[in-house]
């Protein structure tokens, strides 16, 4: 046996003391990069909203790969489906050799300032026209993740707001070394993607948000 095993032993013996079952796990827990905003949606109005533009945008619910996407703002002049609207810059470090590396194209969010037709008249562009209140507004959409499904662990060039419309506690938010659920309670959350961050539905029932880039 070696010296250190019986400082490691007294080590496990206390690390078993511990119990760190706890509800929290369900709830929101702030921490650096995510805060709960000042502002309250009514839910009952998201999902009207929600229903209604999945309908107008032939939006069936979950894609098979597991990453659905609405677009809600476009670029006047386009009608918001091209590749760049759906997805955009990031920065990963992709493989064993821990490097960064962008990935994507850069996006001007600015440019995003007109709602689509389809939207213009629901609740989401009330939504749209609060938010704006808070900071410039950029890409608006929606963001469906199916069951046991989790985005990459990047970077982006712009914070995002985040409004949970269905949801499960399996659903996590994770910004940087800190992990919570962020529940479906009309509540709008600061999401600091500007650091290194993903989110994952470790459940079983879809996770559906409305997610705003703020255009900085
Ligand atoms: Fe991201």
């Amino acid at each position: 046996m070696s010296t250190a095993a019986p400082a490691a032993h007294r080590q496990l013996h206390s690390l078993l003391a511990d119990d760190l079952v706890t509800d929290s796990v369900a709830e929101f827990v702030p921490g650096p990069g995510l805060q709960r905003l000042n502002v309250r949606f009514d839910l009952e109005l998201l999902h009207e909203a929600l229903e209604r533009v999945s309908e107008r945008s032939g939006y069936g619910g979950q894609t098979d790969d597991g990453f659905g996407v609405i677009p809600l703002t476009r670029r006047p002049g386009t009608t918001g489906t091209a590749p760049e609207d759906m997805c955009g810059r990031f920065w990963l470090r992709a493989d064993e050799r821990y490097i960064e590396e962008p990935m994507d194209i850069d996006v001007d969010e600015s440019q995003y300032t007109e709602l689509m037709p389809e939207v213009d008249d629901t609740y989401f562009g009330e939504v749209h026209a609060h938010l704006s209140e808070l900071a410039p507004i950029g890409r608006m959409r929606i963001l469906s993740k199916a069951t046991y499904n989790a985005n990459s662990w990047h970077r982006d060039p712009e914070p995002r707001i985040h409004v949970p419309i269905i949801t499960n506690p399996g659903a996590l938010m994770i910004v940087n070394h800190h992990a919570t659920h962020l529940p479906a309670d009309g509540s709008a959350y600061f999401t600091d993607t500007r650091s290194y961050h993903t989110a994952i539905n470790g459940g079983m029932a879809p996770r559906i948000h409305l997610v705003a880039a703020v255009a900085i």
